[in-house]
């Protein structure tokens, strides 16, 4: 079993480099299925969903060789269309497949990813958004089964504007006859970057950031070379890690303006925030102020945020409420948090947190990636030693999280079986 051991006290100073998101990466390989021959994908980040997506693909037919941060998808002109419920279950955001699978193949088996801890993820609104384009939906052996021998451009509305929906429709709606037209969209920066990804395939999409995307189907795409938008959740941690350790860090090649809202709150929780060249500096010397935090699609907080928010207050001066909108199991991390001594109750999906002048080390568990990292943040402004537990998922969000805290001052050591590595 693998922990990080995390001491408190210390303030982080230096300079980190931010690699390509998680949640952009994952789609832009599905879609990498949209074209026969070779895919390039650049600023690919190291950590374990891309070999598991690999794995997806190659299921699939495809070939995937090199390593991040970069990697080459060769896909053939016929390929399969099942993605079986070994892999999905280890990345729900393999699902991700299904619209490139109906509109490549007219056709897609793909396993439902059940449950996780950060709560339900229904995709009703997938299956939605794919019928009105002609797909015809079954559900057995624990498999979505869908076909489309022809996918017809259509008017969708989302009730929610979905990431996952927008993501898979899109990419059906590329290889559609006529067009498509999705309101209530997600906006999030990865769609963006899937959006680029698939216009540098030969796809045309209007409204492009916007909550109404156009697309215009078309016979073929052709492979493209793709560089991966910056992940601004890892960034957006590394900038908490500073206002909450009173410390100073420069977050290299980040995108500025995908964290306005999350900068925004550590400003008004005492820290400065300054723009640099290729992305931002936080810096804090003095404890934070309580800040609220009501999570929402984007361009609203970020859910993934969240977490890194409640630490934040856990350790701030005041009292603050923090609504998670998006998640419902995003507050289970809250019952590890209280473990280092964190003053927060919540009721239904608010959350209000007491600030205390410091929380105090204990064994805690990692519940989901975010989760674990903000587990972390915690431990690096408590009294004493903490380790953290289940960190296998934290690295699949954060490549070289542990090497990259080091760096900035951190005391922290990840450990297997007991054994300093
Ligand atoms: C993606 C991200 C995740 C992020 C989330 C919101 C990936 C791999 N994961 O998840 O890190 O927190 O966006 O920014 O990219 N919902 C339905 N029906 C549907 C689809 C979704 O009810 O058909 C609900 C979900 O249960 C959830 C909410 O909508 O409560 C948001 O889901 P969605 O935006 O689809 O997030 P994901 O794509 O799963």
């Amino acid at each position: 079993m693998e922990t990080f051991e995390v001491t408190g006290g210390a303030r982080l100073r230096g300079e980190v480099e931010v690699t390509g998101a998680k949640n952009s990466v994952l789609k832009v390989m599905a879609a990498a299925l949209l074209a026969e021959g070779t895919t390039t994908l650049t600023n690919v980040p190291d950590i374990i969903d891309v070999p598991i997506m690999s794995e997806v693909l190659r299921g699939l037919g495809a070939d995937v060789t090199g390593h991040a941060p970069e990697i080459a998808i060769t896909v053939p002109g016929e390929i399969g269309h099942e993605a079986d419920y070994e892999h999905v279950r280890r990345i729900r955001g393999s699902v991700c497949v299904l619209g490139p699978l109906l509109a490549r193949t007219g056709r897609a088996r793909v396993a439902l990813p059940g449950g996780d801890a950060i709560g339900s993820r229904a995709l009703d609104l997938h299956v939605m958004g794919l019928e009105r384009l002609g797909a015809t939906f079954d559900n057995a052996h624990g498999y979505l089964i869908a076909e489309a021998p022809q996918l017809t451009g259509a008017q969708i509305w989302l009730d929610f504007p979905s990431v996952g929906a927008t993501e898979n429709v899109m990419m059906a709606a590329v290889l559609a006859k006529g067009t498509t037209t999705i309101d209530n969209a997600a906006r999030e920066p990865e769609i963006v970057d899937l959006c680029e990804m698939l216009q540098g395939m030969g796809a045309l999409i209007g409204g492009i950031g916007t909550s109404t995307l156009e697309i215009e189907g078309v016979d073929r795409l052709r492979p493209s070379v793709h560089d991966v938008v910056p992940d601004r959740i890892v960034a957006g941690t590394f900038a908490f890690a500073a206002a909450m350790t009173r410390g100073e860090i420069s977050v290299h090649r980040a995108r500025t303006e995908h964290l306005e809202i999350a900068l925004d709150k550590l400003v008004q929780a005492g820290a400065e925030v300054g723009q640099l060249d290729d992305g931002f500096i936080v810096r804090c010397d003095r404890r934070p102020r309580a800040v609220d935090v009501v999570t929402l699609p984007y361009p609203g907080f970020p859910t993934d945020l969240q977490p890194m928010a409640i630490a934040l207050n856990s350790i701030a001066d005041g009292v603050a409420f923090v609504t998670e909108n998006i998640f419902e199991g995003r507050f289970m991390f809250i019952d590890e948090l209280v473990r280092l001594g964190g003053d927060v109750r919540t009721d239904g999906h608010h959350a209000i947190v007491r600030g205390r002048e410091s929380l105090s080390g204990a064994p805690v568990r990692a519940t989901d990636i975010r989760a674990g990292a903000a587990l972390v943040l915690s431990g690096l402004v408590a009294d004493g030693t903490t380790t953290v537990s289940d960190v296998f998922h934290v690295d699949r969000g954060y490549q070289q999280f542990v090497e990259a805290l080091q760096s900035l001052g951190a005391p922290i050591v990840r450990r297997v079986d007991d054994t300093l590595v």
